[in-house]
C-alpha cells in the first residue's frame, strides 16, 4: 500500500520529484545537531539539549521567509482537496499539537486512513518524512497527501488549476515567485510555513540552558531515568529527541490495517519489518494518541508498554528491554515528558484569498 502510493506519486510527478529529491539529500548534510554524548549500557548516543535556533533549510528553497504567509494560507485551504473541505490543517490541527486526536485520519468523503497523523512540530528538523521515511524533504512530502485517496484525493493538475483561478493567490505567486501558480511553488510555500511550526523553549530547554528552577523535581528525576535506566535516549536523542532512525518496538497493530510492515516497504530489508521512524518527543503531551497506528491513548500506556520491554515480535529492536520501572519511576518519567511541551506559539488563522 505504502509503496504503491509512493509509486503513484512518483509516476504523476516524476520530473518534479527528481528536483525535490535533490532538496532532501542536501538537507541531510545540514541536519547534524549533535551537542555532546551520553553512554547507556555501553552504547554512546548524542545528548538531548536545546534546539538550535536556525532551522535547516534546503538550498533549493531559498528566500523562504517570503513564502511563509502564502504557505500558511495554502496549509489551511480546503481547495487543495477534491471536495474543497480537507486542508492539511484538518489532520494536523494547530489546537492539538499540529496532530490529529483521531486514531487514524479521516479524508475526503469520510475515507478512513490507516496510520496516525504525526505532528508538524519540528518536521523541519527531520531528514525523512512519514512513519516509514519514504520521502525526504517537506517540499516533496506535500505531493503525498494531496493525491492520497484517503486524504485529499485530488490531482496535481486540478490543484494547480483551482489555485490559479484564485486572484489573491495569482497575485501572491507573482510577487513571491515571479510566476503563475504552479505545483513546485505550492510545495515550497507550504514547506516554508511548516518550517515555522516549531516546538521549543520548553521548561526542559530552560532547565538545560541554566535555569535550575524551570523543571520540578519529578521532571529532573525523570530526565535521569530517560538518560539511564529507562533507556529512552538510545533512540530519542539529540535536540529533537529522535535519532531519525527506524526501530521495531513490537507495537500491536490495530485499526483498519491488519499488517503494516513500515520501513520494510521502503528498503525490503528483513530487519526493517514493522520498524517505524523514531518520532520527536517535543510537545508529546499534546499529541495523543500515540504510535504509528494510534494504539495508545495516554503516555502512561506508552510507558507501561516500554517498561515490559515492548511487544513480542521476531524483528524486535535489540535496544528494547524490560526496564523494571517502579510506579514512582513511571510518574517521574511522565513528568519529564510533560516538561518537553514547547512555549505556546502565537497563532492566528490566515484569511484565505478569493
Ligand atoms: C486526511 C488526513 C491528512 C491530511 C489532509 C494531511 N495529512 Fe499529513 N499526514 C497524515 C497521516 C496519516 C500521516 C502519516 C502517514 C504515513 O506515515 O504513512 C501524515 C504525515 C505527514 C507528514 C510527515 C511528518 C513526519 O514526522 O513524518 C507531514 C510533514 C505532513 N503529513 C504534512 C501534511 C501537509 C503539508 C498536508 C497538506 C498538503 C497534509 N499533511 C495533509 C494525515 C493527513
Ligand atoms: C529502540 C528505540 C526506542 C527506544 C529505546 C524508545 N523509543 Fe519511543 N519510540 C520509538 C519508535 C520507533 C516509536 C514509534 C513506534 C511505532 O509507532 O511503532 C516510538 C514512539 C514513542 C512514543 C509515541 C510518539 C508518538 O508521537 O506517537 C512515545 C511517547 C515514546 N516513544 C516515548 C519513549 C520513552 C518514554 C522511552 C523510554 C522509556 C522510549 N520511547 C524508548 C523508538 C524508541
Amino acid at each position: 500500500m505504502v509503496t504503491r502510493r509512493f509509486m503513484r506519486v512518483g509516476c504523476l510527478a516524476a520530473g518534479m520529484i527528481l528536483s525535490l529529491v535533490l532538496f532532501s539529500t542536501q538537507l541531510q548534510a545540514q541536519s547534524s545537531l549533535s551537542v555532546g554524548t551520553v553512554t547507556v549500557d555501553g552504547i554512546t548516543v548524542p545528548e538531548i539539549g536545546p534546539l538550535p535556533t536556525a532551522v535547516p533549510i534546503p538550498p533549493g528553497n531559498l528566500n523562504y521567509a517570503a513564502k511563509v504567509e502564502l504557505g500558511k494560507q495554502l496549509y489551511f485551504d480546503g481547495r487543495l482537496s477534491k471536495n474543497g473541505q480537507v486542508p492539511c490543517a484538518a489532520c494536523h490541527v494547530p489546537s492539538t499539537g499540529f496532530a490529529d486526536v483521531r486514531q487514524v485520519s479521516i479524508g475526503v468523503g469520510g475515507a478512513i486512513g490507516d496510520r496516525q497523523a504525526p505532528t508538524i512540530f519540528n518536521t523541519a528538523y527531520n531528514p525523512s518524512q512519514f512513519w516509514d521515511g519514504r520521502v525526504g524533504s517537506l517540499e516533496e512530502q506535500v505531493l503525498g497527501p494531496i493525491q492520497e485517496e484517503d486524504e485529499m484525493a485530488e490531482t496535481i493538475e486540478n490543484v494547480v488549476k483551482k489555485i490559479r483561478r484564485v486572484k489573491g493567490y495569482q497575485q501572491q505567486f507573482r510577487a513571491v515567485f515571479g510566476t503563475d501558480v504552479n505545483m513546485q511553488g505550492i510545495a515550497e510555500a507550504i514547506a516554508a510555513y511548516e518550517r515555522t511550526v516549531i516546538s521549543t523553549n520548553s521548561t526542559f530547554d530552560k532547565y538545560v540552558s541554566g535555569d535550575a528552577r524551570a523543571m520540578n523535581e519529578a521532571a529532573v528525576r525523570g530526565m535521569a531515568l530517560f538518560k539511564g535506566k529507562a533507556r529512552c535516549i538510545l533512540c530519542h536523542n539529540g535536540p529533537n529527541f529522535t535519532d531519525n532512525e527506524f526501530h521495531n518496538l513490537g507495537v500491536p497493530q490495530v485499526g483498519p490495517r491488519k499488517e503494516d510492515l513500515g520501513r520494510y516497504d521502503v528498503t525490503l530489508v528483513e530487519h526493517d519489518k514493522e520498524a517505524f521512524k523514531t518520532p520527536t518527543l517535543r510537545s508529546i503531551a499534546e499529541t495523543a494518541p500515540y504510535m504509528h497506528d494510534g494504539v495508545f491513548k495516554t503516555l502512561e500506556e506508552v510507558v507501561d508498554f516500554l517498561d515490559q520491554g515492548g511487544g513480542h515480535n521476531p524483528t524486535l529492536s535489540l535496544l528494547v528491554k524490560p526496564l523494571g520501572l517502579s510506579p514512582h519511576d513511571k510518574a517521574d518519567l511522565i513528568a519529564f515528558l510533560k516538561a518537553l511541551t514547547g512555549e505556546p506559539i502565537k497563532f492566528e488563522m490566515p484569511k484565505l484569498p478569493k
